[in-house]
């Protein structure tokens, strides 16, 4: 029989999770994994490399092991796990550390402010003011677009890999990825069906960043930036048309907006793909999209996470014929809608 009896445990790791977030968003700070990758190293090594003070590095470094971050050998020669020599070692492709600098640089502090979100319903990150919309507001400095552009990919790329493989892409020749940002998923989806020519659609201000990753990809003359604002104007014409990470961002009628331009925008047969962390239809299961919610509310004025009932019903009443919902990675699905 299953013990019934309460335990403090659950409650006390949650309240105190944030000592193991900022432990692992201090090492991708200091590019501990990405030192590491180079070669595994002892204490007193790892400590000089890093500049850390003699007080700090032994529990930090223990710490990351016993979080099943780091490895440390009977000899006490500290390297990666493989999850962490994969993901969080800047110069490999799979680096996923992108999202995770940003929410060391921007979330952890504007989390700090949930509580007032959660009382006034108003955006707690550099928008807080009012005076700017967010992505005016995280656009006019060009450092901070950089490193958003490239959190996207980081939050992104397990999910963009499936979508570029699952997605019959054979019955399709053109996509325009809207909200592109770096083009991750645009990237994968034209270097995994050399078929397709696709379009990255987004602000003006994304163009370089976009191109410069295309490049480096070798996908330029398969795969080109569109630039424009998609309350201004209508979206590219494609015979698929993706959204990641979009219609969470905004409240129900630009939600609803989107989805009706990407109808006017397929060929008959067309398909629109939206993917993020969808919630689960009861909203008790996927703890990630619903704080990916509050998340939401912390950076934006009226954006919000939804079930893929929701989402179905808002692509149904845009006219889309059938919808279907595929799991992807981690907490992402995909709900495609068909003209
Ligand atoms: C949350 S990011 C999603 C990035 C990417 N699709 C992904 O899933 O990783 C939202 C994107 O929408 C773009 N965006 C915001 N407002 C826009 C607008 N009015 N017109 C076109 N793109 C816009 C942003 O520049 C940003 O790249």
């Amino acid at each position: 029989m299953p013990d019934s009896t309460p335990s403090p445990d659950h409650i006390l790791q949650t309240g105190l999770a944030f000592w193991a977030s900022k432990t692992l968003l201090s090492a991708i700070e200091l590019e501990l994994f990405t030192e590491l990758a180079k070669h595994p190293l002892p204490l007193t090594d790892l400590r000089g490399r890093l500049g850390l003070h003699p007080r700090s590095a032994q529990d930090f470094f223990d710490a990351l092991v016993a979080l099943g971050f780091l490895q440390r050998s009977p000899e006490g020669v500290y390297s990666n796990t493989p999850s962490t020599d994969l993901f969080l070692d800047k110069r490999k492709p799979a680096y996923i550390g992108g999202i995770l600098e940003m929410a060391n640089h921007r979330l952890y502090t504007h989390w700090s402010h949930l509580t007032e979100a959660l009382r006034t319903g108003r955006p707690q990150n550099e928008s807080r003011d009012g005076s700017l919309p967010l992505f005016e507001a995280l656009y006019a400095d060009p450092a901070r677009l950089r490193e958003f552009l490239a959190a996207m990919s980081g939050i992104s790329r397990g999910s963009n890999h499936l979508i570029a493989r699952k997605f019959p892409w054979d019955r399709y020749q053109t996509y325009a990825d809207i909200g592109t940002a770096q083009g991750d998923l645009a990237v994968q989806i034209a270097a995994a069906n050399p078929h397709l020519q696709g379009i990255g659609f987004d602000l003006p201000e994304v163009a370089p960043i976009f191109e410069e990753y295309v490049e480096a990809h070798n996908l330029s003359s398969r795969l080109v930036f569109q630039s424009g604002d998609f309350f201004k104007r209508l979206l590219p014409k494609a015979d698929v048309i993706t959204m990641g990470h979009i219609l969470h961002d905004w409240g129900l009628p630009t939600k609803q907006m989107l989805i009706r331009k990407a109808y006017d925008s397929l060929p008959k047969d067309g398909a629109l793909i939206v993917y993020e962390a969808i919630i689960d239809d009861d909203r008790r299961q996927n703890a990630f999209g619903l704080l990916m919610s509050l998340n939401m509310l912390i950076e934006t004025s009226d954006g919000f996470d939804y079930t893929a009932a929701d989402c179905q019903r808002w692509m149904h009443e845009a006219g889309f014929r059938r919808t279907e919902v595929h799991h992807l990675a981690g907490p992402d699905s995909m709900v495609v809608a068909y003209k």
